[in-house]
């Protein structure tokens, strides 16, 4: 199977964890498009869906899909997304789409997080994926020196040759050379830095589930809270 055969399949597969009836948090990437698209046969069944990004929300809304604000509804059951590296423990690192601030804030509102990924996601260690980070362009250069004071490297990530901005009107810093051998504790530890908005570090909300695409089908992975 292809890698875009392995998205289609986990992106219905994760249509038995949509309650009818209730509103779902929708993801952003190519994998979350295919249950984008998979979810506009059951629109009918739910009151609609929160959106991580405009890329999301314009896809819904073609479907036919209504788009609620995340402030004007309380908690909600499922939130789906996909990961550019997900672990044995559930812990992922997210952004590869420049939407993580609003993914993780549609996260946190969520009980519980359904990851969706091929499996070339799964890895064992997170870092070898640059790791993105939401940042404020002011404190850009300071920024980068303090990843460069653990060893890595940050660089602006560009768009048709300029800083690409982010629906939230900010900038994206793409850190390699890392090793994220304790998430918990480094996502903290960046989300300190004065300038930082959110580090796409996914490890205080983890995913719950992973539906994880493989050449035998789909594998479903269940992580402890
Ligand atoms: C977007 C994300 C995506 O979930 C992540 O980049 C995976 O994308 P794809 O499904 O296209 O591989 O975090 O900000």
């Amino acid at each position: 199977m292809t890698q875009d055969e392995l998205k289609t399949l986990v992106g219905q597969a994760a249509l038995q964890y949509v309650i009818p009836g209730e509103i779902v948090g929708v993801g952003t990437g190519s994998t979350v498009n295919k249950f984008i698209d998979a979810l506009a046969a059951l629109k009918d069944q739910i009151p609609g869906a929160v959106s991580s990004s405009e890329a999301s929300t314009a896809r819904l809304k073609a479907l036919g899909i209504r788009v609620f604000e995340a402030n004007a509804v309380g908690n909600i059951a499922v939130y789906i997304d996909g990961a550019d590296e997900i672990d044995a423990q559930g812990f992922m690192v997210k952004g590869g789409g420049a939407a993580l601030t609003r993914e993780k804030i549609v996260a946190a509102q969520s009980a519980r997080f359904v990851c969706i990924a091929d499996e070339s996601k799964l890895v064992k260690t997170l870092g070898a994926f640059p790791l993105p980070v939401e940042i404020i362009q002011m404190a850009c250069a300071r920024l980068v020196r303090q990843f460069e004071a653990l060893g890595a490297q940050a660089r602006v990530r560009l768009k048709e040759g300029v800083p690409l901005v982010t629906d939230n009107g900010q900038h994206i810093l793409d850190v390699t050379g890392l090793q994220i051998t304790d998430p918990l504790a480094f996502e903290s530890q960046v989300n300190q830095w004065p300038g930082v908005v959110t580090v796409g570090v996914f490890a205080h909300q983890k995913a719950s589930v992973c539906l994880l695409g493989t050449a035998d089908g789909v594998k479903t992975l269940t992580f402890q809270s």
